[in-house]
This record gives structure tokens, sequence and C-alpha cells, in this order.
């Protein structure tokens, strides 16, 4: 019997039993049928771009093209462009009417839009910020809402200090409104915080940006801002404490799906989150990130190779397209189903706008893209469910396979194809999060 199974039989009160045991499919049957699910929002990437505006002269359409030209610009934005206030004003009365009360909403970062460092400043920062934690606010009133620095919240971009600056106490401001005074505090100082959810749920937010290759004011450090010492104890005391954690960051731990042998984060860092995430995986139900822009999934293995942890990577809102990227995605916003018993993922749902089609209309019809379970036929998004995903999604000529890459670009074009090398990287970063299990399963596919 697993460790915290038993921690959990000697400690937890009696309501909380039923499901710290083994449960059954049938039994989230029955949680689903009852209504008995918890529910939250996840968001990220906005990448508002205030000068987006439908012009005649397709090169001046957006300063985030960088001089490229516009593909098909409308109202709700264009795929060589980031978010037009409409978009992301669009996604959100969406949200709203489509689930005006779940439990909270996690936003994981990027605000600004894609552009030289000439055209932002540390004000236009801070201005856009207020504007993206203005609008969540105006549509969700009393909604908390727990956010995580991007590597775009910070001028100039990516490098986010270890120390206190004009950017991390302003947004100690702005979301002063959601978090309380002592996650406020490690904000202000790191760009990180943790906060009771609820009774037995915290949530970690990781300022994962000074992990970031690209961040060259922490290139040297060991431990920026004490941050993984801060995180070992958190995570200590919530075990004392029999809570579960949710853990949100932009940059999420893993290897790109999209690129060979490439971490998000600086690789000694991944090593030492995953290392961390796996001796607190009887605590960490889930975790959250953003930042790739894609839709995708990982499952964190420990090191006899059983599934300890569910990792998801939410598509943006924004529909922009890198200069080297071969495609774009769609806009999307997501919802997660948990079992409120003991925090384990039940499902995600995941919505997207077809902006072809409400550039078209000139309406925006946010829709639902897939729910996990249903496209994929599994009984939740729990760890296990996760590695039997990966294991089908691996076999040659899997369907399955082609929907998840279809999903991958929130439905931008399902007649492009992953087959080959494209599809060896996808499958290696779903089911290997660390440097000697990834590499293993590079080797083994690529004979293949
Ligand atoms: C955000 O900025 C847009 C312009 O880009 C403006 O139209 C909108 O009113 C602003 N919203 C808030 C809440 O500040
Ligand atoms: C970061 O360092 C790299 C390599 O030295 C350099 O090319 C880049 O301009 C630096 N970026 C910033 C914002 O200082
Ligand atoms: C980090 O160390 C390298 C090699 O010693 C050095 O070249 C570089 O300037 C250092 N970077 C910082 C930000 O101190
Ligand atoms: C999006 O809309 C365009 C234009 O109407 C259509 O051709 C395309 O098939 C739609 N995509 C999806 C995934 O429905
Ligand atoms: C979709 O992808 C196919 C194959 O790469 C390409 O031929 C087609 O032009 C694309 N469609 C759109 C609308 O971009
Ligand atoms: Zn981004
Ligand atoms: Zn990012």
């Amino acid at each position: 019997m697993h460790r915290s199974v038993l921690y959990y039989l000697a400690c937890l009160p009696v309501h909380l039993l039923v499901v710290a045991a083994p449960t059954s499919n049938k039994l989230h049957n029955v949680h689903y049928g009852n209504g008995n699910v918890g529910k939250f929002w996840h968001i990220s990437d906005l990448h508002l771009d205030p000068s987006y505006h439908v012009t005649k002269d397709r090169t001046k359409v957006c300063l985030s093209s960088s001089d490229r030209p516009a593909s098909d610009p409308g109202a709700y934005g264009d795929y060589m462009c980031d978010s037009p206030y409409q978009l992301i004003s669009s996604a959100f009365q969406f949200m709203k009417h489509e689930s005006p009360q779940p439990d909270f909403m996690i936003w994981t970062g990027d605000s600004p839009p894609h552009v030289r460092a000439e055209e932002l400043s540390t004000q236009q920062v801070i201005d856009i910020l207020a504007n993206t934690t203005h609008t969540i606010r105006e549509l969700f009133p009393s909604l908390t809402v727990y956010p995580a620095v991007g590597n775009h919240d910070y001028w100039p971009q990516d490098q986010l200090p270890a120390t206190t600056n004009e950017i991390y106490q302003a947004v100690a401001k702005l979301w002063a409104g959601w978090l309380k005074p002592e996650a406020l505090a490690t904000l202000r100082e790191g760009g990180f915080y943790s906060q009771l959810v609820r009774p037995q749920l915290r949530l970690v937010s990781l300022n994962t940006i000074l992990y970031y290759g690209p961040n060259n004011v922490t290139e040297n450090m060991t431990d920026p801002t004490g941050q993984l010492k801060w995180l070992r104890n958190t995570l200590e005391a919530s075990r004392q404490n029999i809570e579960k954690v949710y853990i949100i960051a932009h940059v999420p731990i893993g290897y790109l799906p999209y690129a060979m042998d490439t971490t998000a984060m600086r690789e000694v860092y991944n090593e030492r989150l995953v290392e961390m995430f796996r001796d607190y995986s009887d605590l960490i139900s889930g975790q959250f990130y953003g930042h790739t822009h894609r839709d995708s999934i990982m499952v964190m293995l420990g090191r006899q190779g059983k599934p300890l942890g569910s990792v998801f990577v939410t598509p943006s809102i924004t529909p922009w397209k890198g200069a080297r990227d071969p495609y774009s995605n769609n806009p999307g916003v997501r919802m997660y189903l948990y079992d409120p018993a003991d925090y384990g993922v039940l499902d995600v749902w995941q919505y997207y706008l077809n902006l072809t089609e409400a550039n078209r209309e000139g309406s925006s019809a946010w829709t639902l893209e897939y729910s996990l379970t249903q496209a994929f036929e599994l009984p939740d998004a729990r760890p296990q469910s996760l590695h039997k995903l990966g294991l089908s999604l691996a076999q040659p000529q899997s369907k399955a396979f082609h929907k998840y890459f279809t999903y991958f670009m929130v439905s931008y074009n399902d007649t492009i194809t992953c087959e080959g090398y494209c599809k060896t990287i996808q499958i290696c970063s779903l089911m290997f999060v660390d440097s000697d299990s990834y590499s293993a399963c590079m080797k083994q596919q690529s004979i293949l």
C-alpha cells in the first residue's frame, strides 16, 4: 500500500476516507451525476497588443507581427499578431456566461505583447498588467484568481530579477484583492507565493522565469531568491498539515514537445524541480503551466516508472505565430474538473475560438473543443490515466494521436500531420520529464 494512503487513513476526517482509498470509475460517474465536483478556470498568455487595428497595409496591423504581414486580419485578431483587446474581452465574457461561479481561476502569465524592447517600458508592462487584471476583476468581481508571473511580465522581457523591483511591487498591489498579506510579501520580493485555497488545498505559484534560459540576471545563481528552499519548506509544511497542493507556474517542467532535447527551463533546474515534485508527489494533485502556447500533457513518473503526477500545459489566448513556428493555434481557455475530496484532476474541458470564423462572422462563438476523458476514453485525468493515454498515443498509426496533435494546435488545422521525428518528440516529452528517462526514450524511439 502506498505510504500516503496509510497516512491519510490515520489522519483524515471520516468524510474524506471514501476517496483517499482507491476509487473506481463508477464512483467518478456518480460524482459527475450529483454535480459533486469542483471546477476552476485556467487562462494563460493573453499577450494584449494595444497597437492592433485592422488597416489596409497588412504590415501595419500590429507591432507584434514585427514587419511580417498580417494573414487575414479581423476584429478578433490575426494569426501573425498578439491579441486585440476585443479577443481578450470575448474570452472572459464567454467564461462568465459558461460558468459564472467556478471555485477559482488560475492565470499563468504573459500579458504584454511580443514586441522589441524599445517598444515597451516598465511603465507600459505595468499598465498592461493593470488592464488585464482589471478586465478579469470587472467580469468576475467575487472570484479569487491565482496568477503566476510570465517571462513577458517584465521589462526587458525574460530578465526577472531575484530581488524586489518595481514590477513585483506593482503586481503585489494589483493582485492584493486576491492574495493574503503573507502571499503578497513573497510576491513582492521574488514573484512567487503560496496560499490556502480550501481547508486542505494549497496553491503554490512559482516564478519559474528565474530558471528560464534567456534570463541573464539569474545566470550563475544556485537558488535565486531562495525559492527552491522556500518550496521545500512549503511542501514539508503542507505534508505536516495534511494539505494537497496544486503547483502553478508559467514556464513548465519537462521537455518541449516540439523541439529535440530541449527543456523549457534550464536543465539543472528542471532536474531539481522534478526531484522535489517526486519527493512530494503524494501531496501534489496537479501541476498547471502555460508559456508554450500549445495544449499538451505530461505525466511525471517516479524513479521506478510509476505514474505520480498529472501535468497540464494550457494553450494561449493569443493566436500569435512566432517567426520560426510552422503553425499557429486558435485562442483557448479551459476548465478543470476536480474531485473535491482529494483534489485529483477528473477532466479537462478545453474551449476555443475559431479565429478565422469569428472574423468572418463578426462575432465570437467560443465553444467546447473537447473533453479529455471523452475524447480519449479515460476515466479521469489522474496520473495513471494520463500514463495510459501516453502509451496508447505512442502506438504506430494511433488515430488518437492525430486527435491529440490537432488539439495541440487548438484545432488550427487538422490536415497537418505529425509523424516520425515530430511524433517521437511529442511522445517522449509527454512520457518523460527528467533527463535520463527522456534520453532513453529518444534513443529507443529513433531505432523504431
Ligand atoms: C484595456 O485596454 C483597452 C485598449 O487596449 C481598452 O479599450 C480597455 O478599456 C482597457 N480595459 C481596462 C479594464 O483597463
Ligand atoms: C542576455 O545575454 C545574451 C548573451 O550574452 C545577450 O545576447 C543578450 O542581449 C542579453 N539580453 C539582455 C536583455 O541583456
Ligand atoms: C556567469 O558566469 C560566466 C562564467 O564564469 C560569466 O562569463 C558570466 O558573466 C556570469 N554571468 C553573470 C550574470 O554573472
Ligand atoms: C474554422 O472556420 C473555418 C472558416 O469557417 C473553417 O474552414 C474551419 O474548418 C473551422 N475549423 C474548425 C476546427 O472547425
Ligand atoms: C492546412 O494545412 C495543410 C497541410 O499543411 C495546408 O495545405 C493548408 O493550406 C492549411 N490550411 C490552412 C487554412 O491554413
Ligand atoms: Zn506567452
Ligand atoms: Zn512565456
